[in-house]
């Protein structure tokens, strides 16, 4: 951007920053961010985190309003876990294609062919897709959460990636869900090679939502908070890193010595980044658009979220 649109651009973000302010005193609000958000959301959030943090902090909070900045179903976990708050999203486009590849009666299916099998589901899913699961994991805490049930057999859905990452953890049997996340699965093993010739320094860290084949060059393989921990108490002093790429505010806030280079240009999750300032500013002037959970599937749905929360 030129010199003059950038400051016309800092100019418009400080006025939005004061009323955005103004709007969360009146409205008694919270703004919750998962770390893919833009760099802009992020700064104004009252909590950054990822999927798990940020259901936690839904379902705790005392204030009215959650703004929920990311994908639609952060949104709805939020509205399920505190179904007395108003949740609003910045905007109801903001999906998420993993999430919808698995439907409930699919999954209804699948559970009658393996009768004895409990449904681990990971977050990013709907809620009528919770609804029909018995347990909900996030990255960070998929391999406990697994381990946790009590069966030796498992349906896992929707990320047949992170799916098979967990196996490598369980004797439990897993029958994997073909679903996967478009932007962490584009990341190729070839551009990890080429950026390791060119950062030969550097130490790979990756997200298990990637390819089987590239979480196995990595150095470090993590949960976005895992990643984020792991980059920050490093004394490697600069990282390849195979996760989506708004991580980098956080990663920079962390370790502003440090040097991260994003393994692919493709690490850009186009639903995440649909949210922007002005929208959550707007989200709060207009109290829309609201997410809605029918109270039946919210009820089941719960059950699946809350016994996750309780997995120590
Ligand atoms: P986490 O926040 O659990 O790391 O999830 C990654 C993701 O893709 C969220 O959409
Ligand atoms: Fe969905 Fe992947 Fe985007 Fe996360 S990064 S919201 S899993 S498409």
């Amino acid at each position: 951007m030129e010199a003059l649109a950038l400051e016309r651009k800092a100019e418009q973000n400080r006025e939005l920053r004061e009323r955005l302010l103004q709007l969360k005193k009146e409205r008694n609000a919270i703004i919750l961010a998962h770390y893919y958000q833009r760099d802009e959301i992020q700064e104004v959030a009252d909590f950054r985190g990822d999927s798990f943090l940020l259901a936690q902090k839904a379902a705790a909070t005392d204030a009215d309003v959650i703004v929920f900045c990311g994908v639609h179903f952060m949104g709805e976990s939020a509205k399920i876990l505190a179904p007395n708050k108003t949740v609003l999203v910045p905007d109801e486009r903001a999906g998420c294609p993993m999430a919808d590849m698995v439907n409930p009666n699919g999954l209804r299916e699948l559970k009658a062919k393996h009768p004895d099998a409990k449904v681990v589901t990971y977050i990013n899913s709907s809620a009528d897709v919770k609804a029909e699961t018995d347990i909900c994991c996030t990255s960070s805490n998929a391999i406990k959460v697994v381990n946790s049930v009590d069966a030796d057999e498992i349906i896992w859905c929707p990320d047949k990636n992170l799916g098979h990452y967990v196996s490598q953890f369980t004797d439990k049997k897993m029958i994997i869900w073909e679903g996967y996340c478009n932007t962490h699965d584009m990341l190729t093993v070839k551009d990890v090679v080429e950026m390791r010739a060119k950062h030969p320094n550097a130490q790979f860290v990756v997200h298990p939502e990637c390819r089987p084949e590239v979480v196995e060059m990595a150095d470090f393989v993590g949960s976005t908070t895992g990643i984020l921990k792991y980059c920050k108490e490093s004394d490697c002093k600069e990282f390849i890193v195979g996760t989506e790429d708004g991580t980098g505010y956080q990663l920079r806030l962390d370790s502003p010595d440090k040097t991260f280079h994003f393994a692919s240009k493709f690490l850009v999750c186009p639903n995440m980044k649909v949210n922007n300032l002005k929208k959550v500013v707007r989200a709060l002037e207009t109290m829309q658009p609201e997410i809605y959970v029918p109270e039946d599937v919210a009820n089941k749905a719960r059950l699946s979220l809350e016994r996750m929360l309780q997995v120590k």
